[in-house]
């Protein structure tokens, strides 16, 4: 049996991966999250607490449940607050990243670790796996320095890249998909932008791709995302027809008219090659994975 120390738990992905990997008869997985509660219930999910810059907890965690693999779905996620915020960014994406590399080393367990299509500039999108990073804001910057620190530290690991990553969850920060639910639910105007391409990644399709790199034995870079390339707005319009919402209330702006702190790259979306061949990485198009956002909402109230 595989034991699994999963990092994050509470975030989104972190969730799903608690959800998938925890129904598995053939491992036993570890939850740990930042703070003292667990949003899943605590009766059916093995869960401890973890703050991963916390190099001496990491280290006694780590060596107490000796895991073969280390997933780490934390990370300071709000881009913008990142720009303004550099020194917690960097504490959360890079110096707790360097804690579980290290410790992952020492022992002989794998890291699997997400990054983001944000350590790329946005001129020359989609890029696969040997496209060179050129981050254009703190948050980036920071992935980018994180997903470095795992390759030297020698630890045996796998880097996931992703794209705006989606889908519903219990107490989740909202991310662009539920925003869109959201304010149409409550007859509010939207304005998304038209000039930010990329593939948006649905999370199940994602905890699928970190649980397939377990089984798969997948390690180096791999670019996972959603199947097809669109803007945001583009993407807006999609949710809206999906929930029977009328496209009019979405009106369609450019990046700098939103005057955000972090810069975006503009033209990312991911060549899936080498995901699909090395780790079985089949993922949805934005409308099947939009009808299993709206089949999801069902069950969960949005905050
Ligand atoms: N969401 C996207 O659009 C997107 C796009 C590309 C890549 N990614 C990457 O995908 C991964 C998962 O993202 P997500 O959307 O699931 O993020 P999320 O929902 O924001 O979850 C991140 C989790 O990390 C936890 N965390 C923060 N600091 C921590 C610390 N010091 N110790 C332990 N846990 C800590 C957070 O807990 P608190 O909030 O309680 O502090 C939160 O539960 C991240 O690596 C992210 O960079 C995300």
């Amino acid at each position: 049996m595989k034991r699994i120390l999963i990092c994050g738990s509470n975030g989104l992905l972190g969730q799903r991966l608690a959800l998938m990997m925890g129904k598995e008869a053939d491992y036993e997985v570890l939850n740990t999250s930042h703070h003292r509660t667990f949003v899943l219930d605590h009766h059916l999910f093995d869960y401890t607490q973890l703050d991963i810059t916390n190099k001496g907890d990491v280290k006694s965690l780590v060596g107490s449940f000796r895991p073969d693999i280390i997933v780490n779905a934390a990370a300071m996620t709000n881009v913008d607050a990142c720009e303004t915020q550099r020194e917690q960014a960097w504490k959360i994406n890079v110096t707790g990243v360097e804690n579980l590399s290290e410790i992952a080393r020492r022992i002989g367990a794998k890291l699997i670790h997400i990054s983001t299509d944000y350590v790329f500039d946005g001129k020359h999108g989609p890029y696969d796996e040997n496209a060179r990073p050129n981050p254009i804001n703190y948050y980036g910057k920071t992935k980018l320095a994180g997903e470095n620190v795992i390759i030297a530290s020698g630890a045996h690991h796998a880097i996931l890249r992703t794209i705006v990553v989606f889908g519903a969850g219990i107490g989740v920060k909202n991310n662009f998909a539920l925003w869109v639910v959201k304010s149409l639910r409550e007859n509010q105007k939207i304005r998304c932008v038209d000039d930010q391409i990329s593939s948006p990644t649905y999370v199940g399709d994602l905890a699928a791709a970190v649980k397939n790199t377990i089984e798969r034995s997948g390690c180096g870079v791999y670019h996972v995302c959603g199947a097809n390339v669109l803007s945001r707005y583009d993407f807006a319009v999609e949710i809206a027809h999906a929930f029977g919402f009328d496209d009019l209330a979405i009106q369609r702006i450019k990046t700098f008219e939103l005057h955000q702190p972090a810069p975006r790259p503009l033209v990312t979306g991911f060549i899936l090659t080498k995901a699909e061949k090395e780790i079985d990485y089949h993922p949805m198009t934005s409308v099947q994975a939009i009808e299993a956002l709206r089949r999801e909402l069902l069950h969960v109230t949005l905050n």
